[in-house]
């Protein structure tokens, strides 16, 4: 049994999921569309979005430490998933991301997953800053399978043979991964918006931050550059409870299967795929990213 929590009392069952205006999504976080869709962002919120796997946690730690000049003691005050609420949450005997987000001071981080279509109007019409991170589709559907596997919200993904043709049929919670990184590609050239890639941040974390900042408008010592970076690389990320969602009861989130930071690496589905699945793999992607100035590494 798992030791009583204020969160997740509720056992969490797998659940096949619902369908959000075209985008399959968990059916818990359906039920609490209605609250997301009216969502009154401030001006001074600053929106991470990614589709899933791409970066989120590591993006949202580096924000919450330059918010607080590098201070580790004030990013370890409470988990990050209460740090950066995350928008469209909702599950049951948890606060939503919503109730979250309303309570929580300002400047606030919000995290989305949400496919730029889907996003509350209420971002566009405040003009609110948005940083979106974009990872290789391949580290993300592995690293997807994992997270299908210890995150029990999600329907069982099967095989891996399985899960790549649920990815690549747009069939996963979120749906097409082509469409989220080309959706928000797009809004770059009319919006305030940051658009990263995890392979970047993987080969020079350093240059990634002195961008995040210029985009921010902040100015920080290189010091506290330093303590950014050193907080935030993987090894201390995975070891801290504040940021490896292990403070979450095993009903939710089962680490023992696969702990929630797992590899941190790129490339690493070259350990995974068949040469018969990449090939196919590489089909769909130049079919899809043909003619697109939207380019990934698939390793660094
Ligand atoms: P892997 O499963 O490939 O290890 P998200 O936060 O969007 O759910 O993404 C999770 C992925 O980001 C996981 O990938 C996780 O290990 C990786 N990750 C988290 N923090 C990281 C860090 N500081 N450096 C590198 N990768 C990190």
């Amino acid at each position: 049994r798992d030791p009583p929590s204020a969160m997740g009392e509720q056992e969490v069952v797998r659940e096949e999921l619902g369908n959000l205006h075209g985008i399959p999504l968990y059916k818990s976080f359906i039920e609490g569309w209605p609250q997301v869709e009216a969502f009154q962002a401030r001006p001074d919120d600053l929106l991470i979005s990614t589709y899933p796997k791409s970066g989120t946690t590591w993006l949202s730690e580096i924000l919450d430490m330059i918010y607080h000049d590098g201070d580790v003691e004030k990013c370890r005050r409470d988990a990050i998933f209460n740090r950066v609420p995350f928008l469209e949450m909702k599950m049951a005997g948890l606060p939503s991301g919503v109730e979250l987000l309303e309570k929580a001071p300002s400047p606030r981080l919000v995290k989305t997953h949400l496919p730029v279509q889907l996003l509350p109007t209420s971002f566009w019409d405040k003009d609110c800053k948005i940083i979106y991170v974009a990872r290789n589709p391949k580290d993300v559907v592995i690293s997807y399978y994992y997270f299908y596997q210890m995150a029990k919200m999600h329907p069982d993904p099967g095989t891996l043979g399985e899960f790549l043709d649920t990815f690549m049929a747009g069939k996963v919670a979120y749906g097409s991964w082509y469409e989220h990184v080309q959706g928000w590609w797009k809004k770059k050239k009319e919006k305030k918006l940051l658009y990263l890639f995890y392979e970047d941040m993987k080969k020079d974390p350093r240059q990634e931050v002195q961008k995040i900042l210029q985009f921010l408008g902040k100015e920080v010592a290189e010091e506290t550059v330093g303590r950014i970076l050193h907080h935030t690389s993987f090894q201390e990320m995975k070891k801290n409870p504040a940021a490896n969602y292990e403070t979450l009861p095993t009903a939710v989130m089962d680490h023992s299967l696969s702990p929630f930071l797992r590899k941190g690496v790129s490339g690493d589905w070259k350990n995974h795929f068949t040469v018969a699945q990449n090939e196919c793999f590489d089909q769909q992607y130049w079919e899809h990213m043909a003619g697109s100035d939207l380019h990934f590494q698939m390793e660094v």
